[in-house]
């Protein structure tokens, strides 16, 4: 079904809470409405959007927005979880709109998941069904389609990593197209869709590949240690009889560093396994991790982390370290994460350095628990305050560190002219 709004508030569709507008709005519930779209007669540009909730729309936008709102999975015959929005029927054979699980003595599953489908109601599923993969990224708010746009990642796993197709629908050709992960040119919260393919695809669906087998991925942002404190016993004593995969040990016998999140590659070797760690546990972990620090979307408007961490010379850390070790002394340890030979800094850290925590510029505020975030603490900011707190962040680090911040919010909509903005 396509159903279309003209002059449609979005307020409600972007998680900042901008209070914008798009001249059309047109949802699409099934794959096959495409091919029956007129894409010539909608307004123009088109920008397909997900839910919303890595974009800043700096203005009412001035053409179609349009949403794959397909959530559901529908043939008769077969079990249609509403609850998750996700099948698992091992007699659902491959038909190309919905989930299935493959027969269980394979140590992996390939479940195809509806673009429309909220990400983390997958994450659930997985975790419910004790299928492993995405149970570090719970909580990550947005839809399937999105997840693999952005390549989302938390806490050592990015959405590449579980990725085996993206099924989606090429506006150039006109037809269904299945592209292979490896082709899809993923990096860090990047991939060709955002880049070199822009506007091309809509993505119908994404097939993940989940295991059977524990994969856990610990070692990354205290996730071991809030293990820990909620009674897993990661050694020694406690550990399962199976000798599966994985505990993130760095091949050569090094140890673990940080997960692909930090750049470094964790390679996957065999260990054992305590009984008692499982998807569902790990999910519950991430999700107290994250209400912690950041803000909850049912209640302040944000889009998650509003920057990218940035990657930096060696050299170039190093005279950060010095800057950092005359101001707050000879102890002071710069938080990194190694990449290859080059250093990822956070930019949580610089930007707290500065003393934006909490820094208001009208009703856009950065957000204090995770100076990362950029909130909409009033509820009623606008794109203007948004990006001026933005720019004022980009050039107090550009100025501090010799460092250029980018966002990793996508910013949709013209540029605003110099005298709209607030300085
Ligand atoms: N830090 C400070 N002060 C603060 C907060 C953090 O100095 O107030 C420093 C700490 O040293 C901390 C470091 O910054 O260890 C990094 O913070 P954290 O790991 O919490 O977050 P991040 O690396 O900045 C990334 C992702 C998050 C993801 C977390 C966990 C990006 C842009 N963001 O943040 O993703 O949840 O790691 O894996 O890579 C998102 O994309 O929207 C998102 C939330």
């Amino acid at each position: 079904m396509i159903t279309r709004h003209e002059a449609y508030d979005l307020s409600r569709r972007n998680t900042f809470g901008m209070k914008v507008s798009c001249r059309l709005y047109v949802e699409v519930t099934e794959p096959e409405d495409l091919l029956t779209l007129d894409f010539d007669a909608l307004p123009q540009p088109l920008f397909v959007m997900g839910g919303g909730s890595n974009l800043l729309f700096t203005r009412d936008f001035p053409g179609t927005v349009l949403h794959m709102g397909n959530r559901f999975l529908h043939p008769s015959g077969v079990r249609d979880d509403r609850e998750s929005g996700v099948r698992n029927d091992k007699e659902y054979g491959g038909r190309n709109d919905g989930a299935f699980v493959i027969p269980s003595e394979a140590k992996e599953s390939l479940v195809r998941i509806p673009a429309g489908i909220v990400f983390d109601d997958f994450c659930a599923w997985a975790a419910q069904e004790g299928l492993w993969g995405p149970e570090n990224l719970s909580l990550i708010p947005g839809e399937v389609g999105a997840s693999a746009v952005q390549n989302i990642g938390a806490y050592g796993v990015e959405a590449k990593d579980i990725i085996e197709t993206v099924h989606a629908f090429d506006l150039r050709e006109r037809r269904f197209v299945d592209i292979p992960a490896a082709d899809c040119g993923y990096g860090y919260r990047t991939s060709n869709f955002k880049t070199v393919w822009k506007g091309r695809y809509i993505i119908m669906a994404v097939t993940f590949r989940l295991s059977l087998a524990p994969t856990p991925v610990l070692d990354y942002g205290g996730v071991r240690k809030a293990l820990e404190n909620r009674g897993v016993i990661l050694e020694g004593e406690g550990m399962g009889p199976e000798t599966y995969a994985t505990l993130g040990i760095l091949e050569g016998g090094a140890q673990p560093q940080v997960g692909r999140d930090g750049g470094a590659q964790l390679r996957r070797v065999s260990g054992p396994i305590p009984s008692s760690l499982t998807p569902q546990i790990i999910r519950e972990t991430i999700i107290a991790i994250r209400e912690k620090k950041l803000p909850d979307p049912a209640k302040v408007g944000s889009a998650g982390s509003f920057f990218c961490n940035p990657v930096i010379s060696r050299e170039h850390f190093e005279r950060i370290v010095a800057t950092a070790r005359e101001e707050n002394g000879p102890d002071c340890e710069v938080p990194h994460y190694e990449v290859g030979d080059r250093v990822k800094v956070p930019a949580a850290w610089m930007i707290d350095q500065c003393g934006f925590k909490g820094m208001r510029l009208g009703g856009a505020q950065v957000y204090p628990n995770q100076p990362l975030v950029i909130v909409n603490a009033t509820g009623d900011a606008t794109p203007q305050e948004i990006i001026a707190l933005e720019q004022r962040v980009i050039d107090t680090i550009r100025k501090k560190y010799g460092i250029e911040l980018h966002p990793e919010v996508e910013h949709v909509g013209a540029q605003l002219a110099d005298n709209q903005r607030i300085k």
